[in-house]
């Protein structure tokens, strides 16, 4: 049974939740070991929607466990250490629609995991920052990646060199996190977007994900083919025609995911 994390999947959607809230769900390497686990178990079972959230009432998650930091003398050990961090690329790679619910808290790796979802919903009381540079090093998990081609490169800068933390308002505005709500409000907010993903036709929303993700690394005129490409397998899709027989008929759809 893991002890760092639980990760529930109910109704076609998954939740993993980091739960050391005494360390404020700090990423030790236990805890670590049992998120790519638990992705194992998420790309197996192929929820219709992923969400990742931070047990206790103060962190989403602060980051990189700092009391496990240690120098090592050569890059080929830091090496090693960085592979055991493809956490971050692994969440990105998922392909079904994943959220972040970050509350707290949400500083360096904590908030370069929250940059590997699709989207961010942020509680009120969510402070974000990447505090790396005061511990010697800078944002390795993807932090100088993610965050300029989410915010632009001055604002990822300006976090970055300074440390500086943000409150959820200053990040909505940034377009770090997509909406604020209020602490309470938090996992009913994140659960009705993921209700109202899962409404929708499986392949359409799978298939979106990857077009955009693929396009964001070719040219546009690429990325048009991308699309068309992926657009018209939809047209052959049994969820394409039940969707315009229930218009016709005036009712809801009833998807399949073929
Ligand atoms: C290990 C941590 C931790 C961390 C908090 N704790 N952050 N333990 N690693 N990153 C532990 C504290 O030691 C303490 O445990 C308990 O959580 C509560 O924290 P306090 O510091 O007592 O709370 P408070 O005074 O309110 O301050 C909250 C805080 C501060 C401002 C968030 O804890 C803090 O600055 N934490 C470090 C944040 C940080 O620098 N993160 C970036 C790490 S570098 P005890 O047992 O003492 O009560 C990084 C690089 C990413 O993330 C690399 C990719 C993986």
């Amino acid at each position: 049974m893991p002890e760092c994390i639980e990760l529930n999947i109910e109704n076609e959607i998954a939740e993993l939740w980091l739960n050391r809230p005494n360390a404020l769900n700090a990423l030790s390497a236990q805890l670590v070991g049992e998120v790519n686990d638990a992705l194992a178990e998420v790309e197996r079972a192929r929820p219709r929607v992923f969400i990742l959230a931070g047990r206790g009432e103060r962190a989403f998650c602060a980051g990189a466990d700092i009391k496990e930091f240690k120098p090592v003398a050569t890059t080929v050990e830091a090496r090693a250490r960085h592979y055991s961090r493809n956490i971050f690329d692994r969440i990105e790679k998922l392909p079904m629609p994943t959220i972040a619910a970050v509350h707290g808290y949400t500083l360096g790796g904590g908030l370069e995991l929250a940059l590997c979802c699709d989207m961010r919903i942020a509680a009120e009381n969510a402070r974000f920052g990447f505090p790396e540079t005061g511990l010697g090093t800078f944002p390795g998990a993807g932090g100088t990646q993610r965050a300029p081609r989410l915010i632009g490169r001055s604002q990822a800068m300006w976090m970055i060199f300074t440390g500086e933390r943000l409150n959820a308002s200053d990040a909505l505005r940034m377009g770090l996190v997509n909406k604020v709500v209020s602490t309470d409000a938090l996992m009913g907010e994140v659960c009705k977007i993921a209700s109202m993903i899962s409404a929708n036709a499986p392949l359409g929303v799978q298939y979106a994900k990857e077009a955009i993700l693929r396009g964001e690394k070719v040219p546009l005129e690429e990325g048009i083919r991308i699309e068309t490409d992926l657009n018209m397998f939809m047209d052959t899709t049994d969820d394409y025609a039940e969707a315009a027989r229930a218009f016709i008929e005036k009712r809801k759809p009833v998807f399949t995911g073929r």
